[in-house]
């Protein structure tokens, strides 16, 4: 299967030559226009860039942390959590109820919250005299709980420097993965423990502005940051303050905005009874369910195995999915389908949440009572719970000047308007990257693990060390019109427009665009410095 793909790949990047399209990239040395390889036609960043921040510090953070540290940069770390570990991080502390209907991206993944306008900063506010639960709902806010479940597996994810031990078991729990990633973050003296000053926990980035010099010209990014310090049981402060500098890389991850369907009624629901519906980010064992009836909605990984888990504590599971157009799409929801036990009952898309009553008695008291209506007319009804897997959405909340919601898929910025091409405008996906790294308006931010489909922890160590090579001059990127060029191709490759699936390369277009940066980022060392990079090791030169 994959042979295959490779061939078809091959083949295509001979019958075309007119584009040096990374995603077909299979000849490194020979099909290319060695016009694009001339360092004149580079793009050429307009200051010298030695400081670095990196946004978040699990697996794709600290990667790049060792990447840039070693190359010799000055890093700062920013993380919103307490600890290193970004998805693997597993509590039983949950997140914040997911709003219903969704909110507007530039607050989806949470509310910046600045210090009031002119303050003298640094600047603290302190809150005393609080309920417990203000103060866990706070913290909460400020760290956002991961989004995994404590029964939660993983095949075994690497980073080169760690190879798992003999005998580790093909698949892991998220404990052992929350602990491999520490480990990783122990070994950099990058852990929360470690008190190293080149990182700041607690610490939530709550927005990126440029930076002008005295006489007015750019000269990189200004972080404003936010510290949340638990003083006691009833009392918390806050810290804010901002630091400079010439680079930012945004290792954030991917799954923090949850994404609520627009069904009709579902918001009265929610309204009335936010503790009877929620987002699988706030799922954590299946012993909250016992002898309950619950609807887990969406039929990708994180239903179908919400779904399983389930099925061992809940009194009845239903899963309601709707049918994807994709072929390849629908390979592989089939796939988590047949892992679902057959006592759980699937049913179609919901259409419709008809009226709770306003005012509940004591017989109808809850969602029990309410009918929910599918697309094929049946009304279903008895549910004690409902559980949205129905997946995240992009959402840079620090960035909010590089959000378009107006924008639709087909749609982009006029050339010549003079305005940025948006980052994000729906959601569904990131638009304008080079490689998927580089922001193509402003490249000296770097974006790491955005793809779906990709193995993570391993491609980060690619994409890192691609972005710390350009940034210190030993790889080149093209022009701003050769980077748009090859990225308007990936669109017209992607069926013409934006969407859910552009973000989606799996196992193949992974490994040609992993194969394509370190071809590059070789070929770029013998020219302008630097070390070589392996697929196997750290270091071969
Ligand atoms: C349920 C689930 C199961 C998964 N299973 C697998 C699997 O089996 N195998 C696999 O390879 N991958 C899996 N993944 C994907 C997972 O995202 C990656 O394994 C990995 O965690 C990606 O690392 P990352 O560093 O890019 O992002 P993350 O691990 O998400 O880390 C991002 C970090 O950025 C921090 N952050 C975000 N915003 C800010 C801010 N404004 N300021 C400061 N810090 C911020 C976050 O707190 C977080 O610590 C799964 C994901 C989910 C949701
Ligand atoms: N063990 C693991 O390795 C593991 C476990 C869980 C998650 N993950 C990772 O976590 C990421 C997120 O996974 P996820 O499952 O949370 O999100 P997801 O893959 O985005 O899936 C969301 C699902 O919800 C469906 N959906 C949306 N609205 C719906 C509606 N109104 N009715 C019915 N279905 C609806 C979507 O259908 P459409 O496709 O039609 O939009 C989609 O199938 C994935 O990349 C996955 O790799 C990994
Ligand atoms: C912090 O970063 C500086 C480079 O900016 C480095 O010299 C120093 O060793 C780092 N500190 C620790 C404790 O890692
Ligand atoms: C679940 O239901 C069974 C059978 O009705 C009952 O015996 C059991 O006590 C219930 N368990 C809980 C935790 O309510
Ligand atoms: C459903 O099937 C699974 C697996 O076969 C089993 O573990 C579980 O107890 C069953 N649940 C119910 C409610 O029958
Ligand atoms: C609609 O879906 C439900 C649940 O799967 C099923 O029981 C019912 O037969 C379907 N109705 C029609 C008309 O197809
Ligand atoms: C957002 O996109 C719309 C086009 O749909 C455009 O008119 C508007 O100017 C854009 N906003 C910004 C801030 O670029
Ligand atoms: C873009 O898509 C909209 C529907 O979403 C359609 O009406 C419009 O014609 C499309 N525009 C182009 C240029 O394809």
């Amino acid at each position: 299967m994959h042979l295959t793909v490779l061939f078809i790949f091959l083949f295509l990047t001979v019958a075309n030559t007119t584009f040096q399209h990374p995603f077909r990239y299979q000849v490194p040395f020979t099909s290319t226009n060695d016009d694009q390889q001339k360092p004149s036609n580079s793009y050429q960043f307009k200051w010298p860039i030695r400081k670095i921040a990196i946004i978040g510090a699990g697996a794709g953070g600290l990667v790049t942390y060792r990447e840039f540290a070693r190359m010799g940069y000055e890093v700062r770390i920013f993380e919103r959590d307490s600890v290193p570990g970004g998805n693997w991080h597993y509590t039983d502390e949950v997140p914040l109820n997911a709003p219903v209907p969704n909110l507007d991206l530039s607050e989806a993944d949470f509310q910046p919250h600045l210090p009031p306008e002119n303050v003298v900063l640094p600047y603290e506010e302190s809150f005393v005299g609080l309920e417990p639960s203000a103060v866990s709902e706070a913290r909460r806010a400020h760290r956002a709980p991961k989004p995994i479940w404590h029964s939660l597996t993983s095949t075994a994810p690497k980073l080169r420097e760690l190879p798992w031990p003999e005998h580790t078991p093909l698949t892991l729990t998220q404990n052992h993965l929350q602990r491999y990633v520490r480990t990783f973050a122990s070994l950099h003296q990058i852990n929360s423990n470690d008190n190293n000053p080149n990182t700041s926990y607690n610490t939530r980035v709550e927005r990126v502005d440029k930076r002008y010099d005295a006489n007015g010209k750019e000269a990189g990014w200004s972080l404003t940051l936010r510290k949340f310090i638990e003083t006691g049981p009833s009392s918390y402060k806050i810290q804010w303050w901002t630091e400079e500098f010439d680079a930012i890389v945004v290792a954030s991850g991917r799954f923090s905005a949850p994404n609520l369907p627009r069904i009709p009624g579902l918001a009265q629901w929610a309204q009335l009874y936010p503790h009877l519906i929620s987002h699988s980010r706030q799922y954590r064992r299946p012993e909250e369910f016992t002898n309950q009836t619950v609807l887990v909605v969406g039929g990708s990984v994180s239903g179908t195995e919400i779904a399983e888990d389930l099925s061992g504590k809940a009194k009845k599971v239903f899963l309601s999915i709707r049918p994807h157009e994709d072929s390849v799409f629908r390979e592989t929801r089939n796939m988590y389908l047949s892992r679902v036990p057959k006592n759980v009952s699937i049913v179609p898309e919901i259409k419709f949440f008809h009226p709770l009553p306003i005012r509940p008695t004591d017989e109808n008291f809850g969602i029990g009572v309410g009918e929910i209506e599918l697309i094929n007319g049946t009304l279903l009804r008895g549910f004690d719970r409902i559980i949205f897997a129905t997946g995240f959405r992009y959402a840079f909340p620090f960035l909010p000047q590089y959000h378009n919601a107006s924008l639709r898929s087909n749609e982009t910025i006029p050339a010549g308007s003079g305005r940025p091409q948006p980052l994000i405008t729906d959601g569904t996906h990131i638009r304008s990257l080079h490689l998927d790294s580089f922001y193509i308006e402003e490249p000296t931010i770097g974006f790491i693990n955005m793809n779906l489909g990709i193995e993570s922890f391993m491609y980060s160590e690619f994409a890192a060390s691609a972005i710390a090579k350009v940034w210190a001059g030993e790889a080149k990127l093209p022009s701003t019109q050769e980077m748009w060029d090859q990225h308007w191709q990936r669109v017209i490759d992607a069926g013409g427009a934006y969407g859910g699936q552009f973000m989606y390369l799996g196992s193949a277009k992974e490994a040609a665009l992993v194969r394509y940066i370190i071809g590059w980022l070789n070929e770029d060392a013998v020219k302008y410095g630097g070390h070589q990079v392996s697929h196997t090791s750290l270091d071969i030169s």
